[in-house]
C-alpha cells in the first residue's frame, strides 16, 4: 500500500519523506488555507515546493466547479510538474473533466467520494485515484471502512485500474484496516504514519538490549 501524507505543511512532508516511506502528498483548499497559503501565485509556488520535497504524486485540487474552469485550472496545475495529479470533486462536471484529463494522459484524483456508486463513476471516467473519505463517514456514524471494501470488490470484479486512495484517514487503525482491505493508497496526517512505529515492547526490548550490552562491555 502506498503512503501519502495529507497536508500542505512543508516540515511534516519533509519529516515523512526523510523516514523513507512516503509515496506522495495530497492537499486540498482547507489544508492550504491552514498553512496560510493564499492567492494564486503563492499557491502555485507552494505546489512547486512540495514537488521538490517528494518524489511521488502530489494532488492539487481545482477550485472551479464548471467543466471549462476545471479544465483550465487542471491544465495549468498539470503543467507545473509531472508529479501533479489534478484533484477534481465528484460532481457531474468533475466526472466530465476527469474523462477529459484521462483521455489526455493527465493523472486525476476524484475527491469527496462517499458512496460505492460515486466510486464506480470515477473509475468509468478513467480516474487515476478515487478518494473515499472514511473519517468523515465515521464522523456521521457510517462505516467508512465498509466503503473501502465495497469499492475494492467492485473494482476487482471488473478490473478497473483506478487506485483506491483511502482519504480522511485519522489514526493508525484506519491505516492498518485499509491495508487489510486492500486499499491501494492511504493518505493521512504525519501522526497516523509515525503512530505505526509505536509499541511499548519495542521500547522495553531496546532498553534491555542496550543495558545488557553496557554490562557486557564495561
Ligand atoms: C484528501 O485528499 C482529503 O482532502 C482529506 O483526506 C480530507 O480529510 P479530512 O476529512 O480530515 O478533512
Amino acid at each position: 500500500m502506498k503512503f501519502f501524507i495529507d497536508t500542505a505543511n512543508l516540515d511534516d512532508i519533509a519529516e515523512a519523506q526523510a523516514l523513507g516511506v512516503l509515496d506522495g502528498v495530497t492537499t486540498n483548499p482547507s489544508l492550504m488555507a491552514k498553512e496560510g497559503i493564499t492567492g494564486e501565485s503563492n499557491i502555485i509556488a507552494h505546489y512547486k515546493k512540495i514537488c521538490e520535497l517528494v518524489e511521488g504524486d502530489v494532488s492539487a485540487e481545482v477550485i472551479s466547479t464548471d467543466f471549462e474552469g476545471m479544465v483550465r485550472e487542471g491544465e495549468a496545475l498539470a503543467a507545473l510538474n509531472p508529479q501533479i495529479v489534478v484533484k477534481l470533486p465528484l460532481i457531474a462536471d468533475g466526472i466530465k473533466a476527469c474523462k477529459y484529463f484521462s483521455d489526455k494522459g493527465i493523472k486525476t484524483n476524484v475527491t469527496l467520494v462517499f458512496s460505492a456508486g460515486q466510486a464506480l463513476l470515477a473509475a468509468k471516467a478513467g480516474a487515476t485515484y478515487v478518494s473515499p473519505f472514511i473519517g468523515r463517514l465515521d464522523d456521521i456514524s457510517t462505516d467508512g471502512l465498509n466503503l473501502i471494501a465495497e469499492i475494492r470488490q467492485i473494482y476487482d470484479n471488473y478490473g478497473f485500474q483506478t487506485q483506491i486512495l483511502a482519504a480522511s484517514v485519522r489514526h493508525t487503525m484506519h491505516v492498518i484496516d485499509c491495508a487489510k482491505l486492500g486499499s491501494d493508497v492511504m493518505t493521512g496526517p504525519l501522526s497516523a504514519i509515525k503512530g505505526l512505529l509505536k509499541h511499548p515492547l519495542t521500547d522495553i526490548g531496546l532498553a534491555k538490549f542496550l543495558e545488557d550490552y553496557k554490562k557486557g562491555n564495561s
